[in-house]
């Protein structure tokens, strides 16, 4: 599996045409995230993300566009300085690392409207990349920065608010069981812009806010080609995917 995971990033670096030796660089930092065990099997089915793209594909394209954004931006001396790549990379790779699939699973029942995928999936991506990547949350500056990008990511969608509230997470053993610095930083996070238990806003940082704009445009321009994939939005069903394997 390490083996097609690599393959993989290679075949999609030569799709968003990043060069031999900047591929390197970015392989180095995501490695160890990409050879995690969690990481791993969301490269399989039933782990659809956008139609037939896996989570772990659509984390890869949405990772090389945000390297690229930062990359060209950096090179302008002033944004060289207050951009950090490292973040910006971080975010995207940990930023759908929620813990079900949602295409297709008819086990997922949300009691509520704010507590449907769209609005927690950031929240429990936060909670699982805290549990299984823990060294890259010891810098505490790195990880509110971090934290507050993947919580915004779906940007102009709001983001359920973390607060006392039954939040139906997937992953809420995993919640109660994160250091409580960790709760405080999610729950500031999405103190601002706050209606209903919704908290709608940007990113503080420039880090998550050139990630969100990458995984718009992986989204929209490459990973959603069929109505079915559009369909599923609203539905949580796509027809196309039932007994789909990964090629
Ligand atoms: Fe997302
Ligand atoms: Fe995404």
């Amino acid at each position: 599996m390490k083996k097609e995971i690599y393959t993989m990033y290679k075949h999609y670096c030569n799709l968003y045409k990043l060069s031999e030796y900047k591929s390197k660089n970015l392989w180095k930092i995501i490695r160890p995230i990409c050879y995690h065990k969690e990481f791993l099997k969301r490269f399989k089915s039933p782990y659809w993300h956008h139609d037939n793209k896996t989570i772990s594909e659509h984390i890869i394209c949405d990772t090389i566009v945000t390297y690229k954004i930062v990359d060209k931006l950096q090179k302008k001396k002033r944004l060289a300085k207050i951009i950090n790549i490292k973040n910006a990379v971080l975010i995207s790779m940990f930023h759908d690392l929620y813990q079900e699939p949602w295409q297709n699973n008819f086990a997922l029942n949300y009691k509520k409207l704010i507590n449907k995928h769209a609005f927690t999936h950031p929240i429990e991506a936060a909670i699982n990349a805290i549990t299984w990547f823990p060294q890259y949350f010891e810098n505490k500056n790195d990880a509110f920065i971090i934290i507050d990008g993947i919580v915004h990511h779906m940007f102009p969608l709001p983001v359920r608010a973390v607060n006392n509230n039954d939040m139906q997470l997937n992953n809420n053993d995993k919640y109660n069981n994160i250091s409580n610095e960790y709760i405080k930083m999610l729950q500031l996070s999405t103190k601002t812009g706050r209606f209903n238990n919704l908290s709608l806003r940007k990113s503080l940082f420039l880090e998550g806010r050139i990630m969100s704009k990458a995984d718009k445009i992986v989204a929209i321009r490459k990973d959603l080609k069929s109505i079915d994939g559009y369909i599923a939005f609203l539905t949580g069903k796509n027809k196309k995917l039932i007994n789909k394997k990964v090629d």
